[in-house]
Parts: C-alpha cells; structure tokens; sequence
C-alpha cells in the first residue's frame, strides 16, 4: 500500500496535461469509491471530469415512485466540485436502468411520456449549473443500427418519439448543458454506427437540442482496432457538426502479459490522440479509475486490467502512453485526414461507409 501511494504522488498530471489544450479527461466512480484514500488522490490528481458511474441512472434514482434518491449523487457531485473536477450526468434515459415499478406500471405512451417530462425536468433541474453534459439517451440501437424494439421499454411504448422529447425536456430545464446520445460498439463505421449518424442526422435537421456524441469505447486488447477507421468515424459525426466525447473508455486484456500490457497502451495511445488533436473531440472518460474497481472481471469472466491505474492505483504502461500523447500535443494533421474542407471529409467518409455497410433508416 505504501508503495502504491508513493507511486501516486510521484505522477504527473494527466489532467494538468489535457488542460493546456482545453480537453478534458475524466473516469467515473460510484459512492463507494470515495472512501479510498489512493481513489481520492488519483483522481483528484488525474481527472478533470467525472461520470457517477450508476448513482444518476433511473432504477437508482427513481427506485421508489414518486421521491427521488439523490444523496449519493449529491455526495459524488459535491466531492468532485471540491476538487475542481467537472461533473458529466449519466443516464437520463436507458434500457437496461427502467425501474421495476415502472416495467410493471402498464402506462400509455402519454402515462410514461408524463412521467419521463416529470422526472428529466426534475433531476436535470436539480443539478442545474453543476453538470456540464448529459447521456440524454444511452445504447437506444442493436447491433444491426435499428432502435430497439424488443429489448428497450420506451422504445417499445413510446416509440422513437422518446428520443427527441427527452432531449427537449433536457435542454428546457438545463439550456447550458451539452446533451448527448450515448452507446457501445460505435466506435468504427458499422450498421450500428451508421444507424446513429442517421439518427442524430435527422435530429438535427429538425432541429432537437442535441449536441454530442458519446463514444463509450469499451474495447478488447485484441480486437481489430483500426486508427484510421476510428478517427474516420469521429470525423463523420465532427463534420456533421456533433461534439464527440470518448464516453466510458477501457481495454480489457484476457491473461495479461506484458506484451499485451504494451499493446494496451498503443490501444490507449491511439483514442489519446484523437482526442487531443480533434477540437471538437471535448472529454476522453475512462470506465473507472483503478483496475481495483473495473466493472471488467464480474461482466466479462477471464478479462481483466483494462484501466490506466492497476489494483493497487499504481500507473500502468498506459498511463505512461497517454501522458506522453498528452505532452507531445496535438498533432495537426489529424485534423486534415481527407484533403480539401470539412465538406470533403465529410463526402469521402460517407462513401466509405456506404461501400462497407448500407445505411438503414432508423424508422
Ligand atoms: O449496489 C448494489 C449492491 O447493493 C448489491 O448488493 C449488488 C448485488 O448485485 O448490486 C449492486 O449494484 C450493482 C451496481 O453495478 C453497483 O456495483 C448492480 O447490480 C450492477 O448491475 C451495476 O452494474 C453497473 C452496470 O452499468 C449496470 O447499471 C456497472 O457498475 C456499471 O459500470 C455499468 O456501466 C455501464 C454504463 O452505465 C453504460 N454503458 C455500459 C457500462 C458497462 O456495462
């Protein structure tokens, strides 16, 4: 343990780093994590952004009808405001995070619309000024770029409609905060990506009050990452005129090695980068902040070690890649990928995604 919080103070910072170009670097944590003194000291050292990683979510808040359990939220949001860490909202709206009581309640569409109006005005109004974003929508599409139908409970009583009034709701009762679509696997192009662009396409043309795009980024040590299919997707939602945010970032690793720890960190290296050199690329969040606390091993058995910090909040060889991306700086010719103006990239990157997929129309 000693050794641990001797390797703690003796870091740099990956948040001091960040700021110089205006990016903000974040984890997410729960309640409990706060009673860890090396959690505290990492990442009020570290992070400039933080995600409660399940307190915000609505089987946690509105667990109860009719009150809302908000004193673990307020205790996070407090702690991190103490320590200059901004603060990103997450979830308003989820699948997989529907109360019990409201998956039982057999309300109409206009039931469970009154109830989602009642409960976004609230919560978001509550942390009115102290949250600087909101997942508004989080994991709304399959696998194969459709929305829900099936698995998701306000796709399948409100339809799609859900999706453009929470934002509305959101943005009626926070107008400073940034809102965004939130989900997985949308890292490279893929149906599902292409489902997303065509859906925040079609938002923005009528006009929702969406801002941003949440990568969640939760990826495999050996998965077939590309560099440039990553940056060519980010650039696609840029374009469109969308803020993207690397939202929950982790690589898992099956049986580390240290060959495996390095390719880690070329993995981390690469979303570093991006995310430094994109302007409109404004957070890089990781899923948590130490290996100790990774929701990794319980969901995915035989992965592991899939964060900067190990068990014992020692830095990793990623967190070495990242710092020194971070203190490189932003590299230029990121942002010019494709030749000619945005307008080009935009086209080019279209056509790319065209050839490998077909677009699906989200209604
Ligand atoms: O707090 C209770 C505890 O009282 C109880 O004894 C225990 C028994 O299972 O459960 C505890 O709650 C768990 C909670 O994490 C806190 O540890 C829930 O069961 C468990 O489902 C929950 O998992 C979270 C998961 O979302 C579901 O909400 C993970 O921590 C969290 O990392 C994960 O985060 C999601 C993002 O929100 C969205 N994107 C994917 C990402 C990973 O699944």
């Amino acid at each position: 343990m000693f050794i641990a919080a001797a390797a703690v103070f003796a870091q740099e910072s990956l948040r001091d780093e960040a700021a110089k170009y205006g990016l903000l670097v974040g984890t997410a944590a729960g309640r409990a994590q706060l009673y860890s003194k090396n959690f505290c000291a990492v990442t009020a050292k570290n992070f400039s952004s933080l995600t409660p990683e399940n307190e915000l979510k609505m089987d946690y808040v509105a667990r109860k009808q009719g009150a809302y359990n908000v004193k673990n939220p307020d205790t996070i949001i407090a702690w991190a405001e103490e320590h200059g860490i901004k603060v990103r909202g997450h979830t308003l709206v989820w699948h997989k995070a529907v109360p019990g009581w409201l998956q039982r309640s057999g309300w109409s569409k206009e039931q469970v619309h009154q109830f989602l109006k009642e409960y976004i005005t609230t919560l978001v109004g509550m942390y009115k000024g102290r949250l600087y974003a909101w997942d508004v929508v989080n994991e709304a599409f399959e696998d194969n770029g459709r929305l829900r139908e099936h698995s998701s409970f306000f796709q399948k009583t409100c339809g799609t409609e859900y999706i453009e009034k929470a934002f509305i709701w959101a943005h009626e009762a926070e107008p400073e905060a940034r809102l965004f679509i939130n989900d997985y696997d949308v890292e490279m192009m893929n149906p599902k990506s292409n489902g997303l662009y065509a859906l925040v396409e079609k938002l923005l043309a009528q006009g929702v009050p969406i801002h941003g795009v949440g990568i969640q980024a939760h990826v495999t040590e050996e998965g077939a990452l590309s560099f440039q299919a990553l940056l060519a997707n980010v650039r696609r939602f840029i374009d469109l005129g969308f803020e993207v945010q690397f939202t929950e970032l982790d690589v898992r690793i099956k049986l580390a090695t240290e060959e495996k720890l390095a390719h880690q960190a070329q993995i981390y290296r690469d979303f570093f980068r991006i995310a430094l050199s994109l302007d409109k690329v404004t957070a890089i969040t990781t899923w948590g902040t130490s290996d100790r606390d990774s929701w990794i091993p319980s969901a995915f058995p035989g992965y592991a070690t899939a964060l900067l910090f190990d068990a014992l909040y020692a830095p990793k060889p990623a967190y070495d890649a990242v710092l020194d991306v971070l203190k490189a700086g932003p590299e230029k010719k990121l942002n010019f990928l494709f030749p000619g103006s945005g307008g080009t990239s935009l086209m080019l990157s279209r056509a790319m995604s065209a050839l490998d997929y077909e677009f699906i129309p989200v209604n």
